[in-house]
């Protein structure tokens, strides 16, 4: 039987950088789930429909295929229709975007098979919202990776510059606690700790300090 880590948490508490570093240490396959949202949305915003209007976001997925594969790295990349779109779902438009479509319960129901499928036959961790919740509720360890929102934000912020992308951190900060908003209080599947999930927050602490925090709880409970 393969093994199932479930790391879910709000945006920007270091969930995919980490999870990524914890499954190269434990040779697990790491599976990003936000790039599945990231794409439908860039699907919706490339069709020019607006971010809210869920009747054609509906709509288009009928016409989309999201698959998920790995490169020679092992890094996961995502395919919309077969195009490689892993760097068009980064910008902060994608990113709204995600968080709107995210909320629309035939997204979710869409994007669930392709995900319980990743960890049918592999050792995952999986990163996203409700991962220990709805998609793997029998995952073997459940974790709850929070920090604070300044502390995301700002590192979120560092990110942007280090890639070029032009932005300020009181639009950062907004952005962040307005998708925490989005994410906790939608009606379906909303951002919260899984009850069997044991909390990690990494606000006092750097990538080092977060990954040895993380690697600890994982293998205490492996
Ligand atoms: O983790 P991320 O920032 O790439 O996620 C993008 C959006 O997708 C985010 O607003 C929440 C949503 N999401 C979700 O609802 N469920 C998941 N399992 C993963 C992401």
């Amino acid at each position: 039987m393969s093994i199932a880590i479930a790391i879910d948490g709000p945006a920007g508490a270091g969930k995919s950088t980490l999870s990524k570093a914890v499954a190269k240490e434990l040779s697990f396959i790491y599976v990003d789930t936000g790039a599945l949202y990231r794409t439908i949305g860039l699907a919706a915003a490339r069709k020019g429909i607006d971010k809210n209007d869920k009747e054609n976001i509906v709509k288009i997925l009928d016409e989309i295929e999201v698959k998920l594969a790995f490169n020679d790295e092992g890094t996961q990349i995502v395919l919309l229709n077969g195009e490689d779109v892993s760097g068009y779902i980064r910008t902060p438009e994608a990113s709204m975007y995600a968080s709107s479509v995210s909320a629309i319960p035939e997204v979710r129901a869409f994007l669930l098979d392709l995900q319980r499928n990743m960890a049918k036959n592999d050792n995952v961790i999986m990163d996203g919202r409700d991962i220990g919740t709805v998609v793997l509720p029998d995952a073997k360890i459940k974790i709850f990776l929070t920090a604070s929102p300044e502390t995301r934000a700002m590192r979120r912020y560092k990110e942007n510059l280090e890639k070029g992308i032009e932005c300020n951190y009181d639009d950062v900060l907004k952005d962040v606690n307005e998708r925490d908003y989005n994410d906790s209080h939608r009606d379906i599947a909303p951002l919260k700790p899984a009850e069997d999930s044991i909390t990690v927050d990494t606000s006092d602490y750097d990538f080092e300090g977060s990954k040895n925090a993380l690697l600890k709880v994982i293998k205490e409970n492996m």
